[in-house]
């Protein structure tokens, strides 16, 4: 059932408990909740996107009794919030669809929406519904090119889409469990907002100029203390790093294994916190979260058929593709005969603009000496952060 945020304003969550990776990619150790909402103005009534076309159920049942709807607002055309469109405009034909100059197109490519049914905002425009206003405010990738926020004025109400947003189903419609919604949020933006970092960074005003009571995401429960996840995501865009070393590694044979317990040991009495992540065995969201604030990484890999092994290489194109601002990254290679692990790894990681420090490669079982070079390792990156 829908529930009420404020006078004629509600909240259409979808909650699906069950759903365990998104985009094919993204584990989803939480579920996750698609939320649309529906502002009833004393002349128009406007829907704020629809949710994943697995739960149109949910949302035909949350408008069985809204017997007309004039707008259906599209902040973001990704198909887990634009996919019920198509449905929607079924039961209401003279609804119009609204979206950003750049959300038309993609509209009309991902849905084949008829052109005639959308029409698009500029950003600051508003919209009245009547007694209630609307402002639209371009806020472009987070983390598509036609991302935009909706204000509801007067009751001072962002809504946000995936920006704030994080995958938790939940029956609560606010944040009730600080720590919960951190950590969802954190790995939320950790995924999916991380590699656009600079460009929230460039916005991020937009929001800090509004006088907010609610954000209102389209994932996960809504925020009545703003500041909140506002203060979180100014920490995380920083160009500030925590002084952690993040080590995702795979060992074969207890060659890697061994360079990594030591080189763990060797932070540890150096006061430097590390985080250690086996790729056979680790959630992909726990290391996209540590890459989030980590000052460096350092990759561990046996070689295999002269490349890194692939788990590994796996793990350093998402950091890359992610995007960290850590500043330091290195390698823990072994190999038997021979390869290039090291030169292939740091070949793939172009977009993360770190220093790299000098690798340890070590054939066959680490000896006496191979050990030394990793607490070298430990003390060039230990004295980088002292
Ligand atoms: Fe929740 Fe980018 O879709």
């Amino acid at each position: 059932m829908a529930r009420k945020i404020k006078d004629n304003v509600f909240f259409l969550n979808a909650t699906d408990w069950n759903r365990r990776l998104f985009d094919s990619l993204i584990p989803l150790p939480d579920g996750t909740s698609y939320n649309a909402y529906l502002i009833r103005g004393s002349d128009k009534t406007v829907l704020i996107d629809t949710v994943d076309p697995a739960m149109a159920d949910t949302l035909s049942a949350f408008l069985e009794d809204v017997e007309k709807l004039d707008f259906i607002v599209s902040l973001h055309s990704e198909q887990d919030h634009s996919g019920c469109i198509p449905l929607v405009l079924e039961k209401y034909p003279d609804a119009k669809v609204i979206t950003s100059s750049k959300g038309k197109d993609l509209l009309i490519s991902h849905l084949s929406l008829p052109e005639e049914k959308i029409t698009t905002a500029e950003d600051g425009e508003e919209l009245s519904l009547g007694d209630k206003t609307l402002k639209f405010i371009y806020f472009p990738w987070v983390h598509w090119p036609e991302t935009m926020l909706a204000y509801l004025k007067e009751d001072k109400i962002l809504f946000t889409c995936d920006l704030f947003g994080s995958h938790l189903a939940t029956t609560d419609m606010y944040v009730s469990d600080e720590c919960q919604v951190y950590e969802a949020a954190k790995r939320y933006y950790a995924e999916i907002m991380m590699p656009f970092r600079n460009f929230i960074k460039k916005n991020i005003s937009k929001v800090e100029e509004l006088d907010i009571d609610i954000i209102a995401p389209s994932h996960g429960p809504m925020y009545d203390k703003p500041e909140f996840i506002v203060d979180a995501y100014r920490d995380w865009i920083s160009d500030e790093t925590k002084n952690t070393v993040v080590i995702p590694y795979i060992s074969m044979h207890g060659s890697v294994e061994k360079m990594v317990d030591h080189f763990v040991s060797a932070l540890e009495h150096r006061g430097v916190q590390a985080f250690k992540f086996d790729l056979t065995v680790t959630d992909i969201g726990k290391l996209a979260i540590s890459l989030v604030d980590a000052a460096a990484i350092v990759a561990g890999t046996p070689t295999l058929q002269a490349d890194p092994h692939p788990l590994v290489s796996y793990a350093v194109r998402l950091a890359n593709m992610l995007k960290p601002k850590t500043k330091y990254v290195s390698v823990l290679a072994s190999y038997g005969w021979g390869g290039k692990a090291i030169e292939r790894i740091t070949e793939m990681i172009p977009n993360i603009k770190a220093e790299l420090i000098e690798p340890v490669l070590v054939k066959g079982y680490p000896k006496e000496d191979d050990l030394k070079s990793v607490e070298r390792l430990a003390d060039e990156i230990a004295s980088k952060f002292a």
